[in-house]
């Protein structure tokens, strides 16, 4: 009887200890666990819904991070967070990676590392049906709309337009639906998700203005031991057609409604 007490508290301590060393810590790469930062406004790389691949979270993203972590024999968190705070949380250590439809810029590069390519997108603009926007240079006398720290925002400030910059996608799209701007600038495959939502939208592709751009996952400068995993699977999962095939399938599911 004694001995099954102790070999029961023995084993307790030992569960206690595995706790502590992997998934129920939540923060930085503790043991078992990659806990993504992302920011869950970017369908169909990442949005919130009732029943998710990780949690409440889904999408392209959501379910490559998983694929990642299970790959790895590892659990994948995530930590969802405004777009313009996930490179801080990365380099302070409050996340191990993020995942967030996020384009390898040089500007970012100075302070994180990026993992392969990825998925490779674009800016296009989103208007009215009835707009006479044809290219990038006819925004020059229109209300321009952005997402705040997106690329978007970053071309149209290049190209030396005004704009108004907005939290969130839909935020910039409802204000075109409503009149109250031209364009909207913003990534091709989430431009194309909101034309589906939206009815009298349409987008207008300008391929000499705007530079394609590769999204690939950012870690700490350094990190080479998580970045080595990470790029194992993307390799992996581009090599396999995994990658095209979730694009496939969330671009769809993301149109159908
Ligand atoms: N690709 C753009 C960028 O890197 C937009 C990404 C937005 N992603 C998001 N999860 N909100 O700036």
């Amino acid at each position: 009887m004694k001995k099954t007490t102790k070999f029961l508290t023995m084993m307790l301590a030992m569960v206690m200890t595995a706790c502590t060393l992997t998934a129920c810590g939540g923060g930085a790469e503790k043991g078992n666990t990659i806990t993504f930062g992302t920011n869950a406004e970017f369908p169909p790389f990442e949005y919130v819904t009732s029943n998710g691949v990780i949690g409440e979270y889904d999408g392209i993203d959501m379910a490559i991070a998983k694929q990642i972590a299970e790959g790895n024999g590892m659990t994948a968190a995530v930590e969802n967070m405004e777009f313009d705070s996930l490179l801080v949380a990365l380099q302070n250590g409050q996340i191990d990676a993020v995942i967030a439809g996020m384009t390898a810029t040089d500007e970012r590069r100075e302070t994180v590392d990026f993992s392969t390519t990825y998925y490779t997108a674009t800016q296009v603009m989103i208007v009215k049906e009835d707009s006479d926007i044809a290219a990038a240079a006819d925004m020059a006398d229109k209300k321009i709309c952005v997402v705040q720290g997106y690329t978007g925002e970053i071309c149209v400030q290049d190209m030396g337009y005004t704009y108004e910059a907005f939290k969130k996608g839909t935020e910039a799209v409802m204000e075109l639906v409503n009149g109250k701007c031209d364009v909207v600038v913003i990534d091709s495959a989430t431009a194309q998700k909101y034309v589906g939502d939206n009815a009298g939208l349409k987008i207008v592709e300008d391929p000499a203005a705007f530079e394609s751009e590769e999204y690939a996952i950012a870690v700490q400068k350094g990190n080479t031991e998580l970045l080595d995993k990470i790029n194992q699977s993307i390799e992996k999962m581009l090599a396999d057609g995994t990658i095209n095939e979730l694009a496939v399938k969330y671009t769809e599911e993301a149109t159908a409604e």
